[in-house]
């Protein structure tokens, strides 16, 4: 395949979709949730002062989701929200009450003992679903596409899920959890949506807003430019949605970023006629949070109406990422960021330092007064191809 630095452009008028999901009250709501864990500590905010410096931008801060729940990707602010929200909803219980204690009463453990949580993953949602399955004592079924990270698959069973690779890509293995779950009665946890399923995937992306929450707070200042990494889109979708309903026209400009290998997204905004574009067969990216074939169609709603550009990039930026943000520049701190995690800083870069881009830089408006964020939504979760790529290069720009 012809890998290249691929970009359209979604101007938006009329009428935009309903981003309420997403609005202060449902973010307090989640932060409220989040803070309740015994285990919750906001992320650190890396502001790269040197990087900023050096690539000609105002400011460059990343958001370190490798230091979320010990879990090393951002993923478990989405399911234990989403789980604890099910099992509310289960026992009758008025959100105000959805604390993590007074969930841990013997009483509605008892009652909940029985629901079986099955999911599909690349490795970093079957984790979270793994945690929150613990921390509520329920039991959880992993599923993995074929050809994932082993690495991924024993974090999952370390956290006392039963994990097993599939035969399918990832969009077909959601389909045989989905299956499952009707077969046997089992809770699907998933985080894309399809019809007639969007409750659980809405309430995981609300859980990520506590994500966005905490990113202002540490920001200090409303940036200019998010850049946001996209699979199915759920993650992109919340954090778009909320910096949609809770600044409006004054939001900042927002970039979505996939891998060409799975650049579903992307497709479905260049044709933006009303039907998704998918990818099939083996998609495989080193960048597996991202490998997916089919937006999630609550997240690519909100990402139609209210994100700007969409790009789609080679291998290599990613792998551009990981090494500088691994690679800081004198004072700026040190972000252990993976394949999924670090593409969006590895874009910005490229976007400042290649003047074939140049109209890409203009049309996204970057320059010296431009305060970006990028989110690493994981750190090493595949410590064997961190290596590769950190240590001996693979993926050499360009
Ligand atoms: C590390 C990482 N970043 C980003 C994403 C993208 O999230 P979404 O699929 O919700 O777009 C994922 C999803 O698995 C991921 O694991």
């Amino acid at each position: 395949m012809n890998e290249t630095i691929k970009a359209t452009y979604i101007a938006h008028e009329g009428a935009l979709s309903d981003v309420s999901a997403f609005d202060s009250g449902a973010t307090a709501r989640a932060v409220t949730f989040h803070r309740s864990l015994p285990m919750y500590e906001p992320t650190p905010l890396a502001d790269l002062k040197c990087l900023a410096e050096g690539l000609g931008l105002g400011r460059v801060a990343v958001k370190d989701e490798s230091k979320r729940f010990g879990l090393n990707a951002f993923k478990g602010l989405g399911t234990s929200y989403a789980i604890a929200k099910y099992i509310a909803q289960y026992l009758d219980l008025p959100e105000s009450e959805m604390t993590y204690e007074n969930l841990q009463q013997p009483e509605y453990r008892e009652r909940i003992r029985n629901l079986t949580l099955v999911t599909a993953t690349d490795g970093n949602h079957g984790r979270g679903i793994a945690w929150a399955a613990k921390l509520f004592g329920l039991f959880a079924h992993v599923f993995m596409p074929k050809g994932g990270s082993p690495e991924r698959l024993a974090n999952i069973r370390g956290l006392g899920a039963e994990a097993a690779f599939t035969t399918y890509n990832y969009d077909d293995t959601v389909r045989h959890a989905a299956n499952l779950a009707k077969e046997k009665g089992w809770v699907l946890a998933q985080d894309t949506a399809f019809d007639g399923y969007t409750e659980i995937p809405r309430w995981i992306m609300q859980g990520y807003t506590t994500l966005a929450h905490e990113a202002v707070e540490q920001y200090d200042e409303l940036p200019t430019h998010i850049f946001l990494q996209a699979g199915v889109g759920s993650l992109p979708g919340a954090i778009t949605g909320y910096f949609a309903a809770h600044y409006g026209e004054k939001r900042p400009v927002i970039t979505i970023v996939e891998p060409n290998r799975a650049d579903c997204i992307y497709r479905t905004a260049a044709a933006n006629d009303g039907a998704p574009r998918i990818v099939t067969g083996e998609i495989n990216s080193i960048m597996a949070g991202l490998s997916c074939g089919e937006p999630s169609p609550i997240a690519w709603e909100i990402l139609r109406d209210h994100a700007d550009h969409f790009v789609s990039v080679p291998e290599w930026v990613a792998a551009k990422g990981m090494r500088i943000l691994g690679n800081p520049l004198d004072d700026d701190p040190h972000v252990v960021s993976g394949e999924s995690g670090a593409v969006t800083t590895g874009l910005v870069a490229e976007l400042m330092q290649n003047t074939s881009l140049d109209y890409l830089r203009e049309s996204i408006g970057l320059g010296k007064d431009a305060r970006i964020l990028c989110i690493s939504t994981e750190g090493d979760t595949d410590r064997t191809n961190y290596r590769r790529v950190v240590w001996d290069g693979l993926y050499p720009s360009y």
